[in-house]
């Protein structure tokens, strides 16, 4: 370990299902975890950052079959493919060290290996399981924990399901977990322990049934073929097996095992703080230090999806509003345990306020004044005013400290608003020294420099404190502070920037945007894409053949064809139907056709329609035209026919 590092720190998100492209819900977490893994590293810890795709079970077999490829294809190209899993964290700035995917094949040996030293153990045995299934949510349940009897997780419906299958004894390790859970701050936050003991151990831990024989993609059961391990045992080992836990792949279990936190979401907190420890338990290994269950990110109150459209694509949000402005947004508005409504006001409002007025302000008049008050560089002479310095200075010398505090207890939210707090303030000290009223006298310029710099100091420290939720904003900041020192140990010592600070101006960091106008774009990219070309629907009524015959329709000559006064749809022709009498048409297709186009085409006509007036002109009969939509516009096109056709045949 080198000498600076506090040690070793490892951290996890849970690994995702590549079942669908990922949502901003699913990117919540995977940015919350980024933002403590580097808040670890900005303190000094060598952290292991840990992140990956669980990519076995029903459902992924069942969506390849779907798509028609194999289910390797299918989690290939949602993981690796454009727009997909990986490239969503690079766009994302997710500074992971390790991504696995449990189709890796030293975690698929592993897991093999994992699963033969339990039942040689004599935890897991083997017996016939009968009970329910929820698909979606790959998980058993009794029918007991049904909850109107429909999965409790998920609200779908469940399977019956029966079976020879291998358990794991989970009820034999029930009260170590109870007793991990409720006496020790294993799991977090609190309220989630009293969901577990209560929902989950006291009305009594069954085994879990932990494999399948009714589908193949999975890691096979090696002394058992026609069996598959259940894929949350293949999934929450890969906290392990990404650190070399029975595979030479990686070496480093002895460094970061057991994990300093796993982050997951609240619906997961169950494998996590029962199945998981049960089964440490059973191979005698030691605990995570924590798991902290997060709350959702919902839309509209409810359980946010894909199918709610492009309001919750990551790649859209962060292309329209930038990288570092979504990672703030999420971590800024939500208290990380509980649940929080999503929505595009917020997001917009937040930058609008946070970033927009209060921090890219503060930076941007800063740097700006500095420069037109003093050029290059500020003056060494400064003069400090006690009185008006002290509160402002007090509050960003203990900043960092204050803000370590929240962030060693997942408090992201408060740790923001802490910086936030600071950076109010700092606008408002703007206002109350006036510096362009000291500015115009010579005698007020050491007073001018010292209001600057303390400013500057401000800035320097928020910005320092700000790395590890917006990466690319800090560094920007440092460089318009003229490489400004933002290290942990300088963001906790006031006065660091040299008295003569060369701050640099650049465009503005977080322009405002247009709530208004914003909102409407958003709304029109939530919109379905727009079909290319739609047709009518069939008719389902069946009509008879002597019916039909009754229909005359005819070729017939356009002789003339005029716009209708005061109509802007409506275009009169005057046809010639081979009687020897003209026919008059009224139209609606003045949207579509010139009426000088039309003269001396052959088009065709039903003839036996009764006679109908229209602007007060008589229509006798009707032209026939195709229609259909194209990108959601209606489209017409007359029916012409060879010329060739004489006027007056009739089309049967
Ligand atoms: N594959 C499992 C995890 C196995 S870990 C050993 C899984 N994957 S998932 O893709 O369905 O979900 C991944 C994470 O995204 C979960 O922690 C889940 O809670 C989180 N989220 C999914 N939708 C979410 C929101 N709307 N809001 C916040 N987090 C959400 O579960």
């Amino acid at each position: 370990m080198c000498e600076k590092c506090k040690g070793s720190y490892y951290i996890t998100t849970p690994i995702y299902y590549p079942s669908a492209k990922l949502h901003i819900g699913h990117t919540y977490c995977t940015v919350a975890t980024d933002a403590m893994a580097r808040f670890k590293r900005l303190q000094g810890y060598d952290v292991l950052f840990l992140t990956g795709t669980d990519e076995h079970g029903q459902k992924i077999e069942d969506k390849a079959k779907e798509a028609g490829v194999t289910p390797q294809e299918y989690v290939d190209n949602i993981v690796l493919g454009q727009g997909g899993v990986l490239d969503l964290w690079k766009l994302m700035n997710i500074s992971n060290d390790r991504f696995i995917r449990t189709t890796d094949d030293y975690h698929v040996a592993a897991i093999q290996k994992i699963f033969k030293k339990m039942y040689d153990n004599g935890d897991i045995y083997k017996g016939t399981y009968k009970g329910k299934y929820c698909k979606p949510c790959e998980s058993f349940w009794t029918e007991s924990q049904l909850v109107d009897g429909k999965c409790p997780d998920c609200g779908r419906d469940c399977v019956d399901a029966e079976e020879e299958a291998y358990f794991f004894k989970l009820s034999k390790y029930a009260d170590r977990v109870q007793d991990l859970l409720e006496n020790t701050d294993f799991l977090e936050p609190r309220s989630r322990v009293h969901e577990m003991v209560n929902n989950f151990i006291k009305p009594g831990l069954e085994d879990l049934c932990v494999s399948r024989t009714s589908f193949n993609w999975g890691v096979p059961v090696d002394f058992d073929p026609g069996h598959v391990v259940y894929v949350w045992i293949d999934a929450l080992f890969n906290y392990m097996t990404a650190l070399g836990f029975e595979n030479d792949k990686h070496d480093d279990l002895a460094k970061y095992w057991p994990a300093n936190v796993h982050f997951v979401g609240k619906e997961i907190v169950r494998f996590h703080s029962i199945i998981w420890p049960a089964m440490l338990m059973s191979l005698n290994l030691p605990l995570p230090k924590k798991v902290y269950g997060h709350g959702w990110l919902l839309l509209d109150g409810g359980k946010m999806s894909k199918s709610k459209g492009n309001v919750v694509d990551p790649y859209i949000l962060a292309q329209r509003f930038g990288v570092d402005a979504l990672r703030f947004f999420l971590m800024r508005s939500f208290p990380f345990g509980s649940d929080g409504n999503f929505s595009n006001e917020l997001l917009i409002s937040t930058i609008n306020t946070d970033l927009a007025n209060d921090l890219g302000n503060l930076v941007s008049r800063t740097v700006a004044m500095a420069q037109k008050y003093f050029g290059e560089k500020l003056p060494a002479e400064q003069l400090a005013d006690e009185e008006k310095d002290a509160e402002l200075v007090a509050m960003v010398s203990s900043l960092r400290n204050i803000y370590e505090e929240q962030m060693e207890h997942y408090a992201f939210q408060n740790a923001l608003a802490e910086i936030f707090k600071v950076i109010s303030r700092a606008n408002k000290y703007i206002d109350e020294n006036a510096p362009w009223v000291l500015a115009k006298s010579e005698e007020n310029k050491p007073r001018l420099a010292r209001v600057l710099y303390n400013l500057l100091e401000t800035v320097r420290i928020c910005a320092g404190l700000l790395t590890p939720f917006m990466p690319e904003t800090a560094e920007e900041i440092s460089k318009r502070l003229g490489g400004a020192a933002m290290d942990w140990e300088s963001l906790n010592v006031y006065g660091l920037l040299p008295a003569e600070a060369a701050p640099v101006a650049g465009p503005a960091l977080f322009p405002r945007i247009d709530m208004e106008k914003e909102l409407a774009a958003l709304e029109e990219l939530s919109k379905p894409p727009m079909p290319e070309i739609e047709i009518e629907p069939y008719s389902q009524e069946q009509v008879d053949f002597d019916t039909f015959c009754k229909s005359d329709f005819r070729a017939v000559k356009v002789k003339d064809c005029q716009p209708v006064k005061k109509s802007d749809k409506l275009l009169q022709f005057t046809l010639d139907d081979g009687t020897g009498t003209d026919r008059q048409i009224l139209s609606g297709i003045a949207k579509y056709y010139k009426p000088e186009e039309l003269i001396g085409k052959t088009l065709v006509a039903i003839t036996n329609l009764p006679p109908r007036k229209m602007m007060g002109r008589e229509s006798c009969g009707m032209l026939i035209s195709a229609v259909h939509t194209e990108k959601g516009e209606e489209k017409l096109h007359l029916l012409m026919v060879d010329d060739a056709i004489p006027a007056g045949a009739k089309l049967c």
